[in-house]
């Protein structure tokens, strides 16, 4: 085994010893329950860990994660988390973490073949479509990149709006903000995308559902 491997078990070692030495309950309280007051979809990409860059402790964030940070309506896989996360631990937030410099994105802006993943990337190109007037005008293709991520981001927000677990969630009165966030890998910093739904009024009418 390689030294990087077995590294990974020694250093669980020296964490699981560190918590309990800053809080002896630690792992007791922790496997009683989980309450996660916020839900994350986030990229895949290894540089964008979900808890590392907020700060958050085991228990805080219950974490969803694909290539490009989609919410796509048939991924059984997310919507299993969002159904459990709304329905069973009554998250408050759902925040859809985008970064900039994603694969998956930049992939999207191409025309190039790279496989199955083809199928998945597919959707991120819809979002380029929906904002094809405004992402052509951008003659820098880095600042056209830029952009993509933020409106791909976005356009997950709307996509998790859409969802018919979180439209029953606002109609039986159960609060919860969805936000989009862009992270920079470069400083560290993410970008609030101001993009916050807290219902389903800003749906195009065709999506929003009578229940
Ligand atoms: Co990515």
């Amino acid at each position: 085994m390689d030294f990087f491997y077995n590294q990974l078990l020694d250093n669980n070692k020296e964490w699981a010893k560190n918590q309990v030495k800053r809080d002896p309950e630690f792992f007791k309280n922790l496997s009683h329950s989980q309450k996660p007051p916020v839900l994350w979809i986030g990229c895949a990409d290894s540089r964008v860990p979900a808890n590392e860059i907020i700060g958050a402790r085991s228990g805080e964030v219950f974490v969803h994660r694909n290539i490009a940070n989609m919410v796509i309506h048939s991924d059984m896989s997310m919507l299993s988390v969002l159904d459990y996360a709304v329905n069973i631990l009554k998250v408050k937030h759902v925040i859809v973490c985008g970064h900039y410099g994603c694969g998956g994105v930049k992939a999207a802006m191409t025309n190039k073949p790279v496989g199955l993943i083809d199928n998945w990337i597919r959707h991120i190109k819809d979002t380029y479509r929906f904002h094809k007037s405004e992402l052509d005008t951008i003659q820098e293709e880095d600042s056209r990149f830029d952009r993509f991520v933020e409106l791909n981001v976005q356009e997950q927000v709307f996509d998790l709006a859409k969802t018919s677990i979180i439209q029953n969630a606002w109609e039986n009165g159960q609060e919860i903000h969805l936000h989009g966030w862009v992270y920079s890998i470069q400083d560290g910093l993410i970008r609030d995308q101001k993009c916050t739904l807290k219902n389903n009024d800003s749906l195009d009418i065709v999506y929003q559902l009578e229940i």
